[in-house]
């Protein structure tokens, strides 16, 4: 069994060995941009470690646990123009750095290379495993989709929250663990007690980082405080004010959620995040989050492995839900 720490060390060797030296170098110098600053690489850590309660060898999985990581970064690359995100990882954004073109076609190559990885699958695993990315990589846009139209609603209920952060984050979470599993020769009750396990941590993680987005430290979180706010998502925190505020604090959001002129942008964070607070939606999300992680780690324990191979899926899923980054 390898720990986390020897995970991520392959991980980043494998990543390094990637080369993106190449011309045009407007195409391939924002890929090594984004690449180099890292980012936890929960996605291709988590097919490793699944892949790794079934068998040793870690070998065969490693393409997919890369072109997994791709992926995820491109959707960073398309998700920061839609957000008009200016900082990720702590740096500016590629959109910010070059422009929307760059951060565009940067992107779709990043899609394409991850496909590439993926289709070097072992095959005997290839078809569920290249089916399962597909039908996940469609979900994805769909709960962006999602995303992006909650932001001119404000009836969101939050059941519809739920299914949009289970279609944009969720589901990689989940096919990262199932492909993990079914490259390491898991069967298919075990590949699909994983994938439910990487759903619910995957809701809980998003939660997680829509508190981070309004309650976090932006030097450690590497992304701006206060995007959300200012973009209108309906995030759980919003939803539940909505539903919660009453008299002055309703006037006020209602007054809040119509601001859109950068000049106030800071005091239309302030004033979300005041009501937030004095709502207590923040215990109400975290305790939602909790549920799910709960519910998460129900699935582990279900999983037909010696229950000592689940400790390093335990602590991951676990530091995930303290996490700050
Ligand atoms: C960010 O994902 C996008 C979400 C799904 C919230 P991560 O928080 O995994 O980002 P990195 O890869 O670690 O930077
Ligand atoms: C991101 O959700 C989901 C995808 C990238 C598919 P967010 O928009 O909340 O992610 P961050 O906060 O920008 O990382
Ligand atoms: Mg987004
Ligand atoms: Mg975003
Ligand atoms: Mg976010």
């Amino acid at each position: 069994m390898k720990t986390f720490n020897e995970i991520t060390e392959i991980l980043s060797l494998e990543i390094e060995k990637l080369n993106w030296q190449k011309s045009p170098e407007g195409l391939y110098k924002p890929i090594s941009y984004v690449l180099s600053h890292g980012g936890k690489r929960i996605r291709p850590t988590l097919t490793l470690m699944a892949c790794n309660l079934f068998t040793d060898n870690l070998l065969p999985a490693i393409p997919a646990a890369l072109g997994l990581e791709i992926f995820h970064n491109f959707t960073l690359l398309h998700d920061d123009i839609m957000d008009k995100a200016e900082l990720r990882r702590g740096m500016p954004t590629v959109h910010q750095k070059w422009d929307d073109n760059t951060a565009i076609l940067s992107g779709d190559v990043m899609q394409i290379v991850a496909y590439q990885l993926i289709s070097e699958t072992p095959e005997k695993q290839l078809k569920h495993v290249l089916d399962l990315f597909s039908g996940t990589a469609i979900e994805i846009c769909e709960g962006q989709q999602y995303d992006v139209d909650f932001e001119h609603r404000n009836n969101v209920e939050a059941d519809e929250y739920l299914e949009m952060i289970r279609l944009k984050t969720a589901v990689l979470l989940g096919c990262a663990l199932k492909t993990g599993a079914l490259i390491g020769g898991s069967d298919f009750e075990d590949a699909q007690l994983l994938y439910d396990f990487g759903l619910n941590i995957g809701l809980a993680f998003q939660l997680k980082d829509d508190l981070l987005d309004v309650y976090g430290n932006e030097s450690i979180f590497g992304k701006k405080i206060g995007g959300d706010i200012l973009s209108n998502k309906k995030t759980y925190l919003l939803i539940q004010s909505l539903n919660r505020a009453v008299g002055a604090d309703r006037m006020e959001l209602a007054a809040l959620l119509n601001i859109s002129d950068e000049n106030l942008a800071e005091e239309k964070i302030k004033g979300v995040t005041a009501i937030y607070n004095r709502l207590g939606v923040n215990k109400i999300c975290e305790d939602k989050m909790n549920e799910f992680y709960c519910k998460a780690i129900a699935k582990l324990e279900k999983v037909g492995v010696q229950d000592n191979k689940k400790q390093e899926l335990r602590k991951l899923a676990e530091k995930l839900m303290v996490r700050n980054e």
